[in-house]
């Protein structure tokens, strides 16, 4: 699914926010992204879903090269990836189900199936009653829920999460974790940045750990308790 190799990135400002990071995550895998703050992990996402390009290095996402990808590729990639940023990204001038039926506006889905999917997407996140909500009115949880819901409407392949649990107490962190490793049940490969070691410890999954933009780590954890 992925295949990164000595993958550097700069920003315009001369920030060397990644260095050296080869790895390969394969189909259906759940990774943590860990790493100090500044670590490059939302960088390393960014890269994955061609919000930058790298400026050396090889990568490689669901067989779309990223460095050398022109900008319909890169649109077509995005497609098949669910992408859940920290700050969630609702709009909040649409209804929960518009949000949620976003990503297959895109992709033009019929109505009768849209509409089907976007009911059964947020039946699954528990937020069924609140198609016609704003998301003003809606818990920061509540609205993490349906970030969840808008990532994977599509059936993404992969799917991105960016501390998808930052701002949430632990039963409702627990909660969207349990989400999205049904997702990877269901065939999802996932890749998580978190600062949670207590989530990682009841949700085991491989942790990919970054320091100051190098590769510093890469294990399966262990269940907990085993
Ligand atoms: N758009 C940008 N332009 C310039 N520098 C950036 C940009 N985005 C991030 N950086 C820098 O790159 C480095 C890595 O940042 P990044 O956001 O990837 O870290 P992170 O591991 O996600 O940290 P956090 O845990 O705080 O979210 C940091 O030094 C940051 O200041
Ligand atoms: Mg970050």
């Amino acid at each position: 699914m992925i295949s990164a190799r000595q993958l550097m990135l700069r920003y315009p400002t001369g920030k060397v926010a990644l260095s050296g990071v080869t790895l390969d995550v394969g189909r259906g895998e759940f990774v943590y992204l860990t790493g100090e703050s500044g670590a490059g992990k939302s960088s390393l996402l960014r890269c994955l879903y061609g919000g930058v390009r790298p400026t050396s290095g090889q990568l490689e996402v669901g067989g779309t090269d990223l460095r050398a990808a022109r900008a319909g590729q890169v649109r077509k990639l995005r497609r098949s990836v669910g992408i859940i940023f920290q700050d969630h990204r609702l709009l909040f001038s649409r209804t929960v189900f518009e949000n949620v039926a976003l990503p297959l506006r895109v992709q033009r889905w019929k109505p009768d199936r849209l509409v089907a999917r976007v009911r059964k997407v947020l039946a699954f996140v528990g937020l069924e009653d609140r198609l016609w909500s704003f998301p003003e009115a809606l818990s920061g949880g509540e609205q993490q829920r349906v970030a969840i819901a808008r990532a994977m409407s599509a059936h993404p392949p992969l799917i991105l999460a960016d501390e998808p649990t930052g701002n949430l107490d632990l039963d409702t962190a627990r909660r969207i974790m349990d989400y999205l490793m049904e997702l990877n049940r269901q065939g999802s490969t996932i890749i998580m940045a978190t600062h949670d070691l207590q989530l990682m410890e009841t949700h085991p999954g491989r942790e990919i750990r970054l320091h100051a933009g190098a590769l510093v780590g890469d294990a399966a954890r262990r269940e907990a308790g085993a």
